[in-house]
């Protein structure tokens, strides 16, 4: 099939279009079958390096290795079609220089078929982000709460709490967008800060626990399917699929126990050959 007949991915320009116009919808995905139910509504599909906490029971995204990204990456592009897809680039990948960023980027863009990838971009990174889109890799940014930064914050807490704080969020996103980044994803800030951070930008900002002013909003894909009996204030649940999978698994294992499954209809009629004599 040639390039043209394929079906159209959207581009950093349709993303770049959207700012102050339609709000971008963006979910995390990390196989491919739930990629391809999410591909038709969702602008951004993000492969997050949180997987490492929702797929793998990790305790933080700290752990998370580029073979993982590659892995879940790859199962993502299979089971999309239409959506632009980001794979975060996981913690010790990017931060030692420029190079060691892009020889990971090219890496992550070349084995995946993904359009970008995203760094948790303290101001540091301004220097990597512009090294990366120079050389043709769209990088997405991530600024207030940074889960990478745990272990140097003691926890996973909202940002913007101090005016440092506040101005800190404010100098990240404007970082970010001066080195080149298509979008910055907002994380764990006030209503407030998160609007002052979008009118601050060019780029389109996507919210996760943040305001309905940013252009977009991204939510982990478990946790707003009810994945978790926990999950951060900030998540909403438009499923409840733990009480489905209990369920499920509870009535399985009672057919199971009781013979009843597999029925007659579950079961192969092959009759059982002749002994052949000739
Ligand atoms: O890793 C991730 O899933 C993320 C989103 C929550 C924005 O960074």
């Amino acid at each position: 099939m040639s390039a043209q007949n394929q079906t159209r991915r959207k581009t950093v320009k349709d993303l770049a279009a959207a700012k102050g116009e339609t709000p971008l919808v963006c979910l995390t995905a990390y196989t491919a079958p739930m990629a391809e139910l999410l591909d038709p509504h969702c602008d951004v599909l993000l492969v997050g390096d949180s997987l490492g906490m929702v797929v793998h029971g990790l305790p933080s995204t700290v752990g998370v290795t580029m073979e993982m990204m590659i892995l879940h990456g790859q199962a993502v592009m299979r089971g999309s079609k239409q959506a632009f897809v980001v794979v975060d680039m996981p913690f010790g990948s990017y931060e030692t220089n420029p190079d060691q960023a892009f020889l990971n980027a090219a890496e992550l863009m070349q084995k995946t078929g993904c359009q970008a990838v995203k760094i948790e971009s303290g101001t540091f990174a301004r220097a990597q982000i512009a090294h990366l889109v120079e050389r043709g890799v769209p990088v997405m940014g991530h600024v207030g709460l940074r889960p990478q930064a745990v272990n140097v914050d003691g926890g996973f807490r909202a940002k913007g709490r101090t005016e440092a704080g506040w101005a800190r969020a404010i100098e990240e996103a404007v970082a970010a967008d001066e080195a080149g980044a298509f979008a910055i994803v907002v994380e764990g800030v006030s209503q407030d800060l998160a609007a002052e951070i979008t009118n601050a930008v060019s780029c389109p900002t996507i919210g996760i626990g943040a305001s309905p002013t940013c252009d977009g909003q991204i939510l982990v894909t478990d946790d707003m399917l009810g994945m978790f009996d926990w999950t951060p204030k900030f998540v909403r649940k438009f499923a409840n699929l733990r009480g489905e999978i209990e369920t499920a698994a509870k009535d399985y294992a009672a057919a199971v126990r009781e013979r009843s499954f597999p029925g007659a209809d579950e079961l192969y009629r092959i009759k059982r050959p002749q002994k052949d004599t000739s």
